[in-house]
């Protein structure tokens, strides 16, 4: 294994300044870690620019009220914050991870005098795959796990605790050869998967389940867009799983994931063709990639 996460050279953006990396700690009695109050962010920065920065610190807000925790900084002062750790580490494409938590200052499920946390850290996300070998898409395992309805959670927040059937569906189909897992929701409809959203082209269309119980992505918000200015007829509706045996491509959208063809989901086959090469180059002019023959940042 190479150096761990806790045990890196650089800077991280903790309340308010930059501090040297390994020391960027919380106690073990932090409400964040017995109750998951704690919410975050992924975000993406290309050739020197956060991929759409105000939408993502919107949604960590967005998040943090969701969880009655209230940020003590502003937009401005996260985004500083944000290019202040790029420049600290040196670093043009990254992937970057905001994260707000309740500290240790209480203990017990009320805990409303907590100190609210706020820490950015930036890195190189690990090696990425030429768009050929993109292109033959990854494979997907049902997972045991359904997305809960939003009277259950707050399930439009990018919330921690929200990530633990995401973990251990993907833990078990990474377990049995698989890439990730898809996720249903609660009512049995097609849902997304552990970390990015899912499309479907089914006869030139575009197919994506409505967010109404899991996070409706920046990127697939923004993929949507892209897709009917480039003349593509995209539906968002309640999908059932029997539907994909009709589909003849498929598609996942999110931060770390980007546009990344899909070929397998359980029982169902797809073979990634021109509506996901035409996206995928879509999304990479978008956000200003400079493509590299094989590898580069994620
Ligand atoms: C569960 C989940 N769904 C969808 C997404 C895609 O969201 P975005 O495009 O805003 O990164 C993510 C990634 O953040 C995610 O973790």
């Amino acid at each position: 294994m190479g150096a761990t996460f806790d045990d890196r050279d650089g800077f991280i953006w903790m309340n308010g300044g930059l501090i040297p990396w390994r020391e960027a700690k919380l106690h073990v009695l932090s409400h964040a870690l017995h109750y998951a109050s704690s919410v975050f962010e992924g975000e993406r920065c290309y050739s020197g620019k956060v991929y759409r920065i105000e939408e993502h610190t919107e949604r960590l807000f967005f998040s943090a009220k969701a969880l009655d925790m209230n940020i003590p900084f502003t937009a401005k002062e996260i985004i500083d914050g944000t290019y202040a750790v790029l420049k600290a580490n040196n670093l043009r494409d990254a992937y970057i991870r905001p994260v707000a938590w309740r500290g240790s200052e209480l203990m017990g499920v009320g805990a409303q005098e907590t100190r609210i946390n706020l820490a950015i850290s930036a890195w190189v996300w690990g090696p990425y795959y030429g768009i050929d070998e993109r292109l033959k898409g990854i494979r997907l395992q049902w997972s045991e796990w359904k997305r809960p309805s939003p009277e259950t959670e707050p399930v439009m927040a990018k919330a921690s605790g929200l990530y633990m059937i995401c973990t251990i569906s993907k833990h078990k189909a990474e377990r049995e050869g698989y890439d990730d897992a898809m996720l249903l929701d609660y009512r049995g409809h097609v849902a997304e998967a552990t970390g990015a959203n899912v499309f479907f082209v089914m006869n030139g269309e575009i197919h994506t389940p409505t967010a109404d119980c899991f996070l409706n992505g920046i990127t697939r918000r923004r993929v949507i867009e892209i897709a009917r200015k480039r003349g593509y007829k995209v539906i968002e509706r309640a999908m059932m799983p029997e539907e994909l045996a009709k589909a003849q491509e498929c598609f996942l959208t999110g931060t770390a994931a980007e546009v990344t063809p899909v070929r397998e989901i359980g029982q169902y086959k797809f073979t990634p063709g021109e509506v996901c090469r035409t996206l995928m180059s879509a999304f990479d002019e978008e956000v200003g990639k400079v493509i590299q023959a094989k590898s580069s940042a994620a």
